[in-house]
């Protein structure tokens, strides 16, 4: 890990006991040396004030900053209880890992246990350093902590629960102090703590503040280049640190957008045709369905699996897709391509029909993006479903390492739901008629045309009682 145990400009002797079966000796010393802050870290960790709000730009270096003041408290006070929160449980893990290489090369002189599965790290002078994800917030009310570190501020504070519920009160007892650190994502909670930290009236609270450019380390072709291909309010929130008013995420109007409720009794209305988007689980994520009523373009089902059989799961998908007669959208890409002839298996036997999407960064841009123009102009609308709505907030533009535009969830979170959506809409936008049989080829064919039957039109009625009619009188 660069930068991390490199230079003299923090240094700790931590005090040892000494070792088991030996005489009752002096303890032990031994030197830990931290990394070389940059001129703007630096300003931040002299700082004495309780709380420290920190907003920057990306790639500034506060994981790295804030992963040297915890470690820097941890080892400075004796049985110190210090918590790291990031907004997903996977970004927690990177602080940890980061941490406990840096401690690799001593032993276990420094870091005298650890556990990679709870994340906790416990050092020889009794401090201990535990990492949760602000999503399961609840776990962490259960201590007092001496010090708290907030990493991706803007994103872990979302829900404003997280600090006034959870955190705030396990720093009453202890007197204990915070590192709020992040990128601005909106004026959400975090845009709130950071203004306190500029009004004199809080005395306990400082903020700081600072662009990309700030870090020496990143090479001032890559923000150029950033500025050159981000949209520009992502680039002013992102690389210069601004809280913008409505945010810079990649979906704009998302509130709009939401309307009606999730029915678990939904039934298919005659004459509406049916589109299903479904993103199936890779590693750890979670496998999403959602199901989208094209003639109104409004999301009808939404189902969020995970650890189920893949058999299972497809059967699931085949269930809902009989009953609605809809045409399955899936993300073919990788597990997905062996799943898809499953689900074709089961369409054939089942009455719907169901075809892949595969995934390069140019189809993916173009899924996404017809999604973002459907939001923008309110073509599409869904229910408020939190997991739905909150992925959609947090989608973000990433500039590629051949500094491409490209889009994703934050680093940790899910975007199943995103992708999920984006499959179905586009799916909705042209969607096909039922399975009929074609006397050309003698075989099933998909047709193209889109029956449009507002369902309490009388003269809609009359043309299907008509066929009805015609049905019964044919002669088979
Ligand atoms: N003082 C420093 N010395 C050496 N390298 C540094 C220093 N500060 C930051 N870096 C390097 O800059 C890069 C970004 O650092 P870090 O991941 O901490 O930034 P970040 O602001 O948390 O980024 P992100 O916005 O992606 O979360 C890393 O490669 C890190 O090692
Ligand atoms: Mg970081």
């Amino acid at each position: 890990m660069p930068g991390m145990l490199v230079t003299l400009a923090m240094v700790f002797m931590l005090a040892l006991p000494p070792k088991l079966g030996g005489k009752p000796a002096t303890p032990r010393i031994v030197r830990v040396k931290l990394y070389a802050p940059h001129t703007g870290q630096k300003k931040i960790h002299r700082s004495k004030k309780r709380f420290r709000v920190v907003a920057c730009g990306r790639r500034y270096g506060k994981t790295l900053l804030a992963c040297n003041e915890i470690v820097g408290f941890a080892l400075s006070h004796s049985n110190a209880n210090c918590a790291w929160v990031a907004p997903w449980f996977r970004q927690s893990k990177v602080a940890y890992r980061l941490i406990r290489r840096a401690f690799a090369k001593s032993g276990n002189q420094v870091i005298v246990n650890k556990s990679d599965s709870e994340l906790r790290l416990e050092f020889a002078n009794g401090s201990v350093i535990q990492f949760f994800s602000a999503e399961n917030h609840n776990n962490i009310r259960s201590e007092g902590y001496h010090f708290i570190v907030i990493d991706e501020a803007g994103d872990a504070l979302r829900d404003p629960a997280v600090w006034f519920d959870s955190i705030r009160a396990t720093l009453t007892d202890t007197d204990g102090q915070a590192v709020i650190i992040g990128t601005p994502k909106g004026r959400n909670l975090f845009f709130q703590l950071f203004a306190r930290g500029e009004d004199p009236a809080f005395e306990e609270w400082e903020s700081f503040h600072a662009p990309t450019s700030d870090n020496p380390c990143i090479p001032a072709k890559e923000i150029e280049a950033a500025k050159q291909e981000l949209p520009e309010d992502s680039f002013v929130q992102e690389y210069l640190a601004r809280f913008l008013e409505g945010g810079a995420g990649v979906f704009k109007g998302i509130d709009a957008c939401i309307a009606g409720t999730l029915d678990p009794e939904y039934e298919r209305i005659t004459g509406h045709l049916y589109s299903i988007g479904f993103d199936p689980a890779k590693y750890q994520d979670y496998s999403v369905l959602t199901l989208i009523d094209a003639s109104t373009k409004q999301v009808v089902g939404w189902m969020r699996i995970n650890q189920i059989d893949y058999t299972i799961q497809l059967q699931m998908v085949a269930d809902i897709a009989a009953k609605f007669g809809a045409h399955v959208l899936m993300d073919m890409t990788g597990v997905g391509d062996p799943l898809l002839e499953q689900l074709q298996i089961l369409a054939g036997q089942m009455g719907f029909t169901a075809e892949g999407y595969l995934f390069t960064n140019a189809s993916k841009k173009a899924l996404i993006e017809s999604l973002q123009l459907g939001i923008q102009n309110r073509d599409i609308s869904f229910p408020d479903i939190p997991v739905l709505v909150n992925e959609l907030r947090i989608f973000e533009y990433v500039m590629t390492k051949a500094r491409q535009l490209s889009y994703s969830a934050p680093k940790g979170a899910h975007d199943d739901a995103v992708i999920s959506l984006a499959l179905a809409y586009m799916l909705a936008k042209q969607p096909r008629g039922p399975m009929a049989w074609s006397v050309d080829t003698d075989e099933f064919v998909r047709t193209n045309e889109r029956p449009e039957f507002p369902e309490n039109d009388p003269k809609t009625l009359m043309i299907l009682e008509h066929l009805d009619t015609d049905l019964e009188d044919m002669e088979w």
